[in-house]
C-alpha cells in the first residue's frame, strides 16, 4: 500500500470567526488557518471548492470552455484541432488534481487524496501525451518547423519537466525503495511539492503563449484576455491555500 507521510493528528482549526487567527503549522499562505484544511469528517469533493478553490476553478473553466469553443466554432482540422482540445483538459484536470490534495490533513485523507491525484495525473498525463504527439505528427506530416514560437519552446521544455515530476511522484509514492525506502523517500515528498507549483506555473505559461500562436490568433480567434483572465484565477485561488508545512516550512518556531 501507498504511504501516509505522516501519522499526527491534524493541526488544531481555528473554531469561531471572532477569535483572531492564531499561527499553526498549517497556515496557509495567505487567509486565514484553517480557511483551506478539509476538516476529518468533511467529504473529500468539497476540497475542489474549498476557500479560495472556487476561483481556481472559474478560471479553469475558462480557459476549458474558451478552448473548446473556439475549436468548435472555426475550421476543425485533424492534426491540429486535438490538440488544443486535450492540452486545454489535460491542464484542467491537472488543477483538479492540485485543489483535490491540497487541504488533506488526517493520514486517512492524505491517502485516499492521494489516490484520487495520481488518478486524475494519469488522465492528464495521457491527454497531455496524446495532445503533443498530435502536433508532433502535424508539424512532421507536413514539414513544418519545431519551435516556430515561445509557445512551441514553452511546450517542449514543460513536457519534459511534467514527464520528470510524474517519474519522481510514482517512484516516491508507489516503489520508494528506488529512492532508498520509505523513510528517505517521504524526505523528499516536500520537493514533488515544489515541482508541482513549478509546474502548475510552467503549464499556465505555455497556455498563455499558446494564445499568441497564429493559429489561436488567426483561426482560433482567441482573445489574449480570456485566457489571462483564466490562469489570473487559476493562480490566486491555488496559492493560497498552500499549506506550508507541506512544503517543509514550520512558522510555529
Ligand atoms: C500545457 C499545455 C500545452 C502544452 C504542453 C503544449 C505543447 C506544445 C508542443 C510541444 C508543441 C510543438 C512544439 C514544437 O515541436 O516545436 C506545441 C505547438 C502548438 N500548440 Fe501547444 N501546448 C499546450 C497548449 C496549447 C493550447 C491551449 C493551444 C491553443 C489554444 C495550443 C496551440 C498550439 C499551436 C497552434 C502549436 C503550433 C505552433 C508552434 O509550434 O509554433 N497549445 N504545443
Amino acid at each position: 500500500m501507498a504511504p501516509s507521510e505522516s501519522t499526527q493528528p491534524p493541526p488544531p482549526l481555528s473554531t469561531t470567526d471572532a477569535e483572531p487567527a492564531v499561527p499553526t503549522e498549517s497556515e496557509p499562505l495567505l487567509g486565514r488557518p484553517g480557511d483551506a484544511i478539509q476538516k476529518p469528517d468533511a467529504p473529500m469533493f468539497l476540497n475542489l471548492v474549498l476557500g479560495t478553490a472556487w476561483l481556481s476553478q472559474l478560471g479553469a473553466l475558462l480557459l476549458l470552455v474558451t478552448t473548446w469553443s473556439a475549436v468548435f466554432l472555426h475550421k476543425l482540422g485533424a492534426l491540429i484541432s486535438p490538440h488544443p482540445l486535450l492540452q486545454s483538459l489535460g491542464a484542467f484536470l491537472l488543477i483538479q488534481a492540485i485543489l483535490i490534495l491540497q487541504p488533506t490533513s488526517t493520514p486517512a485523507d492524505k491517502r485516499t487524496g492521494q489516490r484520487i491525484h495520481a488518478s486524475l495525473h494519469l488522465l492528464s498525463f495521457l491527454s497531455f501525451v496524446s495532445g503533443i504527439a498530435v502536433i508532433e505528427t502535424n508539424k512532421h506530416a507536413n514539414h513544418n518547423a519545431h519551435l516556430h514560437s515561445l509557445h512551441g519552446y514553452l511546450g517542449v521544455i514543460t513536457g519534459t519537466l511534467l514527464l520528470a515530476q510524474y517519474a519522481f511522484g510514482i517512484c516516491m509514492w508507489l516503489v520508494p525503495g528506488v529512492l532508498g525506502g520509505e523513510d528517505k523517500a517521504k524526505a523528499l515528498w516536500k520537493y514533488h511539492r515544489y515541482g508541482g507549483y513549478l509546474l502548475l506555473v510552467l503549464v499556465l505559461v505555455t497556455i498563455g503563449a499558446a494564445a499568441d500562436t497564429d493559429y489561436s490568433k488567426g483561426v482560433l480567434k482567441i482573445k489574449g484576455w480570456t485566457f489571462g483572465l483564466g490562469i489570473t484565477l487559476v493562480v490566486v485561488g491555488v496559492f493560497p491555500r498552500v499549506q506550508l508545512r507541506k512544503l517543509g516550512i514550520d512558522r510555529s518556531r
